[in-house]
């Protein structure tokens, strides 16, 4: 009896995964976790296929810590990195719209990313290390060694691309007020996402073009896929930081224009792409990531 009714049980599992079709590389659908992280860039411990150190296999432990966590200008989620003050940066300065920034705005996520994007702070720098590796409050350097395919490389970003430095006058504005209806064209915050109608005035085949992802404008969101989530879920405090337009942990392989250079061999540096870790599924297709917020 048992017998019959594990295969019983069997059959049908067997008969739903045969049903369910494989799903394509830059296909997410609502309801998916934002995953990736460990096959990313952003995996510096010592089992990443990318830039990474021997002397730890953990991953988040380079940007977050349970305990201990530095928290100087409002720095965020847990993070457990030096920061440089956001006084030694050059801050976007006033818009067209008129909205200023100053230094003293650029704080939480952004100045988190730049704790390594700014081309100064070492990978290593880490409050809390690893283990019982012990606490440095405002962090240090470490002194690991970063190996790429087994050569030694340096610990800090130096691939131009990624190097964004201390001067943010250059940058997209982070730290900046999503003013509503007021600056730049921008869509209420209210807005649900997948509603706002991007392909209008493109060809018919936008709707389709990229697997559909052009037309659904689906986001990460709180770490899954969403088509519920509104403009102000991207903001932080009400504002545009990194990480409204990219998530950390999320491997994106939707990006066309990137990911058609994704072939997953073995000289890792310069092949595979994370999508840019853009937060939005399709990438920037169709400059769809910037009409989300811009009605332009
Ligand atoms: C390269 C740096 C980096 C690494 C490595 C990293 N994170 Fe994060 N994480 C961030 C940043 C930056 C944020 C803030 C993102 C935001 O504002 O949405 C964040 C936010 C989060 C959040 C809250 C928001 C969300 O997306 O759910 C969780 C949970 C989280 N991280 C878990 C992890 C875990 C678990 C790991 C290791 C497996 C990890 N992170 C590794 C940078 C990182
Ligand atoms: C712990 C250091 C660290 C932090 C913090 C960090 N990054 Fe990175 N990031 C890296 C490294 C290392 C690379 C790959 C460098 C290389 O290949 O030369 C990278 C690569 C990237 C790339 C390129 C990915 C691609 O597809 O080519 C983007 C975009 C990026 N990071 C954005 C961010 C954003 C946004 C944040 C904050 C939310 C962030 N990073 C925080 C270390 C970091
Ligand atoms: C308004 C949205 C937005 C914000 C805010 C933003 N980015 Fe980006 N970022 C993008 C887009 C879109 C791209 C892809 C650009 C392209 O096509 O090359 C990108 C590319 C990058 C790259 C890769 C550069 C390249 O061309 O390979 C890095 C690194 C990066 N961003 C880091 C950051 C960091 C760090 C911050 C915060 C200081 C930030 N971004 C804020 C939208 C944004
Ligand atoms: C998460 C929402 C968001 C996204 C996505 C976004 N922006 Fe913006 N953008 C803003 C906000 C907020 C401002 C500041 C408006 C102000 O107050 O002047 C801004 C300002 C600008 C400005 C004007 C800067 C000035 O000096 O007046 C330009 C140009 C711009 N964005 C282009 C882009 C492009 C291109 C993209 C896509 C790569 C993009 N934006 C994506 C929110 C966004």
């Amino acid at each position: 009896m048992k017998y019959l009714r594990a295969a019983a049980l069997m059959a049908v599992s067997i008969g739903i995964l045969s049903v369910t079709p494989a799903k394509a590389l830059d296909t997410y659908l609502v309801g998916d976790a934002a995953t990736g992280i460990a096959g990313s860039r952003h995996n510096l411990g010592g089992l990443s296929m990318h830039i990474s150190s021997q002397a730890t296999t953990e991953i988040c432990v380079f940007c977050h810590t349970p305990h201990h966590s530095n928290t100087t200008n409002n720095l965020r989620p847990m993070w457990n990195r030096a920061a440089i003050s956001n006084t030694s940066f050059t801050a976007y300065g006033t818009t067209a719209s008129q909205t200023t920034i100053s230094n003293t705005d650029i704080g939480s996520v952004s100045l988190a990313c730049l704790s390594c994007h700014d081309g100064v702070t070492t990978f290593d720098n880490v409050v809390n290390a690893p283990g019982r590796g012990g606490v440095t409050q405002g962090g240090s350097d470490r002194g690991y060694e970063f190996l790429l395919t087994g050569i030694l490389v340096s610990d800090f970003m130096t691939a131009s691309r990624l190097v964004l430095g201390l001067d943010l006058s250059n940058d997209h504005p982070v730290s900046v007020l999503y003013g509503a209806g007021t600056a730049a064209s921008l869509r209420p915050t209210n807005t649900t996402i997948s509603q706002i109608d991007i392909t209008t005035g493109l060809s018919v085949s936008s709707i389709s073009f990229d697997n559909g992802n052009m037309g659904r404008n689906f986001w990460s969101v709180k770490g899954f896929i969403s088509d519920r989530a509104t403009i102000a879920d991207l903001l932080r405090n009400g504002r545009v930081e990194c990480s409204s337009c990219h998530d950390p942990h999320f491997n994106n392989k939707s990006w066309q224009e990137v990911d058609s250079t994704y072939t997953n061999v073995a000289a890792y540096q310069e092949v595979e792409s994370n999508g840019l870790f853009l937060r939005r599924v399709g990438g920037n297709t169709g400059s769809g990531l910037c009409r989300t917020c811009h009605n332009k």
